[in-house]
């Protein structure tokens, strides 16, 4: 599914150069759930940007779905980005003005679909994620585990084959993160194929696959071992109180 070759990110030119990427091959089956970690600077969203189709590599090669996609031109590169990637990000991105239901139509809009059609799939999408009773309400009156949740359909909605969410929960209390890590592994479960940052060792353990990168290196990847139930997720405030 995801097949990353010898791929190098150099940011900027001159003095300014920063390599954020030295040398990563990654390879992702199609149905995997993975957790990307490292500190911060090492190169995790620059990985997630290569791999979402936002941005090519410098050097190296990226197959996605069995196909090239580190030559393609800014356009290729977004038709293959809508119709296999879904984002999810820490701050939702949700649209103020629109409520709950609009947001999810959003991508479908932007394809065209017809009205609808584009109603009906974001009813099932805000069904997925327990929002059926909340698609009229705005952002602003949703709890921030709702709108996440909100910004999970609307990744959704266009039917993805992969999922890529940096850093999901960081805005969240250990409650709301737990509930979208369960999605997520509901999801995972459906056959979608989800790549997750995070800086929380007890999220990344609800992933079947844990990434370390470090200076814009793997330096780590191994399976998870420990069982799902036994590691619940706190927040670092919790974690301080305790
Ligand atoms: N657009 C950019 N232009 C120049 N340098 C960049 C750009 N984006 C990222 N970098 C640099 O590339 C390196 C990797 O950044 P990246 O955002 O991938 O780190 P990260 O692991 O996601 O960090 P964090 O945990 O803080 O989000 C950093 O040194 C960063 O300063
Ligand atoms: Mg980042």
């Amino acid at each position: 599914m995801i097949d990353l070759q010898h791929v190098t990110k150099i940011y900027g030119q001159g003095d300014v150069r920063v390599t954020a990427l030295e040398d990563v091959s990654l390879h992702v089956e199609r149905g995997e759930m993975v957790a990307i970690m490292g500190p911060s600077g090492s190169g995790k969203s620059t990985l997630m940007n290569l791999i979402g189709c936002l941005d090519r590599p410098t050097t190296g090669k990226y197959v996605l779905a069995g196909r090239d996609v580190s030559t393609l031109n800014d356009n290729q590169l977004a038709r293959v980005r809508n119709r296999e990637i879904g984002f999810v990000f820490q701050t939702f991105n949700l649209l103020p003005r629109l409520n709950a239901l609009q947001n999810v139509e959003l991508p479908l809009v932007y394809r065209r679909e017809p009205r609808a059609a584009r109603v009906r799939k974001a009813m099932a999408a805000l069904e997925m994620v327990g929002l059926g009773e909340r698609m009229h309400h705005h952002p602003n009156q949703l709890s921030g585990g709702q709108q996440q949740r909100v910004a999970i359909a609307r990744a959704l909605v266009g039917e993805p084959s992969i999922l890529l969410a940096d850093e999901p929960t960081g805005n969240l209390d250990s409650r709301a993160g737990e509930e979208i890590m369960a999605i997520f592994q509901e999801l995972n479960q459906q056959g979608i194929t989800l790549v997750l940052v995070t800086h929380d060792e007890r999220v990344a353990r609800h992933c079947r696959r844990i990434i370390r990168v470090l200076d814009g290196r793997l330096v780590g990847d191994e399976p998870v071992t420990a069982p799902l139930r036994a590691v619940p997720v706190h927040s670092d405030q919790e974690a301080a109180q305790a």
